[in-house]
């Protein structure tokens, strides 16, 4: 099974219609067109991305796939998830995803980056309703990646958020899936 899959295994456990969820990393949109199939016409999610490429063609996908609807999207970082989101729906996410490094057949040196992923973790972990989880997937294997896991690391472990971690391989840069808890 591949890591995004494993991901999505989680979150299926927890996902119910009227759910509303934040994907931090949109990217082509794969996790954004799972999660508003999840959360139905009830739910929402809020889409993050700092790629106007991104935004583009997500919203083309999801479109084609009738998820617009279900969709907020947001060109802009991550790290701003306080200032983007409406006040009220703090503490009301049941899930934030984060699908951390670059863009699939996009350009490989817009990364994601320690400063602005902790940022945005803390953030997000204050967004979450009490069952709420975090999913995130932290690249080890390309330049600047095993830094970036590394700082997640040591913030999990700073703030004692409960969290479960499963590496995609045996191989020391293979991914790594962090469910991270509320309490
Ligand atoms: C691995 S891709 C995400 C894959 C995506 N979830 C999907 O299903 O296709 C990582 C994405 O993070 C975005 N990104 C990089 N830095 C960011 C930031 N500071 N805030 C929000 N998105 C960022 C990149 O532009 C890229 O599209």
């Amino acid at each position: 099974m591949r890591i995004t899959e494993k991901a999505h295994a989680e979150l299926d456990k927890i996902l119910q219609r009227g759910d509303l969820a934040i994907d931090a990393t949109l990217g082509n949109g794969y996790d954004t067109q799972f999660l508003a199939q999840k959360v139905g016409t009830s739910g929402h999610v809020f889409a993050f991305d700092i790629q106007k490429e991104s935004i583009e063609q997500s919203t083309r996908f999801l479109g084609e796939n009738k998820l617009e609807n279900r969709v907020t999207f947001y060109l802009s970082c991550h790290s701003k998830i306080k200032q983007n989101l409406p006040i009220e729906l703090a503490g009301k996410i049941k899930t934030v995803t984060f699908n951390l490094g670059y863009l699939p057949g996009g350009d490989k040196k817009i990364i994601t980056k320690p400063d602005t992923t902790l940022s945005a973790l803390k953030q997000a972990h204050l967004c979450l309703s009490d069952n709420g989880i975090i999913s995130l997937i932290s690249y080890r294997g390309h330049e600047g990646g095993r830094c970036e896991f590394e700082e997640i690391e040591k913030l999990i472990k700073q703030e004692h958020w409960p969290v479960q971690k499963t590496p995609g391989s045996e191989a020391p840069d293979s991914p790594v899936l962090f469910i991270i808890g509320k309490a």
